[in-house]
């Protein structure tokens, strides 16, 4: 059977007019947060912030005021009242917050973007969940957790999923939309719109480890420092092969300093103890020493290589 296509374009445009995310809280103003709330301002959206003090909110305004200007530069070169323009619309559709009960009262969608700790996470879910209207989507930007263990707390799994942003928000264009076995079609449905309406490329994975980017990267990490502790082959060498030879801009292990090795090293061994017989999740003993050394790459000046501070 066929529908006329008045029809069709009515009822499509309808849906996603009613699924349409206009108003966004973000909890977390750290590295992460304070993008997704910058770009989801960008992008015409009302957003909250929200964060344990004003302190920090105060400071994640700061970051993203000197953020706003340099994507105002980027995108106005020629036209800087409209840089100003976009500069001050975006500000004025960002609020901050203290409380993340308050914040949520007329959220479409929440995003969490907090410590990366379940049990943290747990409480916070619980209170939102409380707080929060029944038709409020919640989504985690968790690295390495698993969304359906986040959001198991929750009585509304099915208005549960994952939206995974990479570092910093501005830039990088992909975004994971994640879901579990319980995330309703429509949920899944409003999140890649408005992953679309953030600007971003969304690819859709299931609620695997590391969905697809970093379940990739970190055994490729943790195999290339493997090499590096046989002596297979030295770090430098690893290093311009993987660029030279695969064509990729940075080496696996100045990647991996470029992460930093606790970030890195808390997700595999997360994963180990989760899945203990794979081994692609094998914790790397010279990245132990690093950490214990303190040298926990580029933000300490020291990981496999030495820098500038
Ligand atoms: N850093 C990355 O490259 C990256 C990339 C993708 C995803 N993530 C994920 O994003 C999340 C945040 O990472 P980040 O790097 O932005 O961390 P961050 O440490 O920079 O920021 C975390 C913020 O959360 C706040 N916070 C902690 N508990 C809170 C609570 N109960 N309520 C409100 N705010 C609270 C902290 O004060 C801090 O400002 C983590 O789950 C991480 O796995 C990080």
């Amino acid at each position: 059977m066929s529908l006329p296509l008045t029809v069709i374009k009515r009822s499509f445009s309808s849906t996603s007019a009613r699924n349409a995310i206009k108003n966004v809280t973000v909890i977390g103003g750290g590295l992460m947060g304070s993008g997704i709330a910058q770009v989801a301002a960008q992008t015409g959206h009302n957003v909250t912030l929200v964060d344990v003090s004003s302190d920090i909110l105060k400071k994640s305004q700061e970051n993203i005021a000197v953020s706003l200007t340099r994507v105002a530069k980027k995108l106005y070169k020629d036209k800087p009242a409209d840089g100003e323009k976009f500069i001050n619309d975006s500000k004025s559709r960002l609020k901050i917050d203290t409380d993340a009960s308050s914040a949520v009262k007329d959220a479409d969608l929440v995003v969490e973007a907090i410590v990366e700790n379940l049990e943290i996470k747990h409480k916070l879910f619980r209170t939102l969940d409380e707080a929060a209207p029944s038709k409020t989507i919640f989504a985690s930007n968790t690295s390495s957790l698993g969304i359906g263990d986040i959001a198991s707390v929750t009585k509304r799994t099915d208005r549960f999923g994952g939206l995974h942003f990479f570092n910093p928000v501005p830039v990088m264009k992909l975004l994971e939309v994640v879901r579990t076995h319980d995330t309703s079609e429509e949920t899944y449905q409003a999140m890649m719109e408005w992953g679309k309406a953030m600007g971003k490329v969304c690819i859709t994975c299931k609620d695997t480890p590391g969905f697809v980017v970093n379940r990739l990267l970190v055994p490729y990490i943790a195999e290339a420092i493997r090499m590096y502790e046989r002596g297979d082959a030295s770090a430098r060498d690893i290093d311009t092969a993987m660029k030279l030879g695969a064509g990729y801009p940075m080496g696996p292990l100045e990647l991996a300093d470029y992460v930093g090795h606790d970030t890195s090293h808390f997700i595999i061994e997360g994963w180990h103890k989760k899945f203990p017989d794979n081994p692609l999740f094998v914790p790397n003993e010279s990245v132990k020493k690093l950490i214990q050394e303190g040298k926990l790459g580029v933000k300490t000046g020291e990981g496999f290589y030495k820098y500038k501070k």
